[in-house]
């Protein structure tokens, strides 16, 4: 798939522009602090409705501004697709799909689908579990736009399950209570990581293959599913049994529950174990086979997207070249390049690429040079 056209207006540092791109590579380069990342930052608002950098969507309205809006138009296998997208001050969104109107995000995500290369992948492997979970449900939410809406009930579940957990360690609720929410817990929990357990049986086995050709042969990775002491889920796959066994984990651990207050088991505790040649690189990795992991996990997700979509997503470079040398910029540009469109912000332009065009950015304005 491909964005062939972009339109903005009032996002960040963007009065209105028209933007076209090239089907495979798209340059972005300029000086600091110009509006490259923010133009990456658009393409992927259209893609996942949120700021791949974590913005809050009120940041991304222009000073001075009412509101914003976006347009895409998608180039797909299965057709074109027109993505409108407003947001007002007044926190109200405008949602638009070929020119009609739709009400849930669900309905937009997995139209415009797209990976992030970023310096803070090293993140998804240094970090605590929280930014594992965030790697592969960003990915599991562009591809099954009903896990998005799981996931969200899930999260609204846990909250009031932990208001509730509170309420009865300060007597002001009964214990019986517990029990409405620990059906809720157990039902979407357990269809939560049944979906994750699915997902990464095909994701695991693309990300080893990938890691093995970055480090030509030298290491295996290996990804499992970390869920709280349950390592029978692993084996049980069935939905009735991840619940059942999440059902016996709340009630016996109730008490322990309650004097915390929050929940203790479930799908937001887990995490992803990252093993490179038998030692757990999340604590004991060098700095190169931390990147060398990260990268790994984001290529397989394109692999991933493509093998579920059957077309690839489009891809987003920020800031990533600055991070390589020169050999390794020209082996990633070829390997994505002639393949995948991608978008490449940069401050130099000290790598090649077959087939693409460039764009200058200066305070909001963008010109197209000759390459
Ligand atoms: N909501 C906004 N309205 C107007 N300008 C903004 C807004 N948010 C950020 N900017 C401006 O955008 C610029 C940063 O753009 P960015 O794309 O991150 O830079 P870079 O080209 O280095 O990637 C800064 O100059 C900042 O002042
Ligand atoms: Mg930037």
């Amino acid at each position: 798939m491909n964005l062939s056209k972009l339109v903005l207006k009032n996002f960040r540092n963007y009065g209105t522009k028209e933007i076209d791109f090239h089907p495979l590579v798209n340059v972005i380069t300029g000086l600091n602090a110009q509006g490259k990342s923010n133009l990456l930052e658009a393409i992927g608002y259209l893609s996942t409705l949120s700021s791949f950098r974590g913005a809050k969507d009120l940041d991304m309205v222009r000073w001075g501004c009412p509101y914003f809006f976006l347009e895409g138009l998608i180039k797909k296998n299965t057709g074109d697709y027109t993505i409108s997208l407003g947001y007002n001050l007044e926190n109200k969104k405008l949602l638009k799909v070929n020119g009609s109107a739709r009400k849930k995000f669900n309905e937009v995500l997995g139209i415009l689908n797209s990976v992030v290369f970023s310096p803070e992948d090293l993140n998804i492997v240094k970090l605590g579990p929280a930014a594992r979970r965030k790697y592969l449900d960003g990915e599991m939410m562009q591809l099954f736009p009903t896990y998005y809406f799981t996931l969200m009930q899930y999260q609204k579940i846990i909250q009031q399950r932990n208001n509730l957990l509170k309420e009865i360690r300060e007597k002001k609720q009964q214990e019986e209570m517990l029990d409405i929410w620990d059906e809720q817990l157990g039902e979407n929990g357990a269809k939560i990581i049944k979906k994750r357990l699915e997902v990464l049986q095909k994701l695991a086995p693309l990300a080893r293959l990938t890691h093995r050709k970055i480090t030509e042969g030298e290491e295996e990775l290996e990804i499992t599913y970390e869920s709280v002491d349950q390592e029978e889920i692993l084996k049980k796959i069935t939905w009735e049994k991840i619940k059942e066994i999440l059902h016996t984990m709340i009630r016996e651990n109730r008490k322990n529950e309650i004097i915390k207050g929050v929940s203790l088991f479930g799908p937001h505790r887990d995490d992803l174990k990252l093993m490179v040649n038998g030692i757990d690189v999340r604590k004991f990795g060098s700095q190169g086979q931390q990147r060398t992991t990260a990268l790994s996990l984001k290529m397989a997700e394109l692999e991933l997207m493509k093998s579920e979509t059957g077309e690839y997503p489009i891809l987003l470079l920020d800031d990533v070249m600055s991070e390589l040398d020169e050999k390794r910029r020209s082996h990633l540009i070829a390997m994505m390049g002639d393949k995948i469109q991608t978008f490449i912000t940069t401050t130099d332009m000290a790598f090649h690429f077959r087939e693409g065009q460039v764009m200058k950015v200066f305070q909001g304005e963008i010109k197209y040079l000759n390459v």
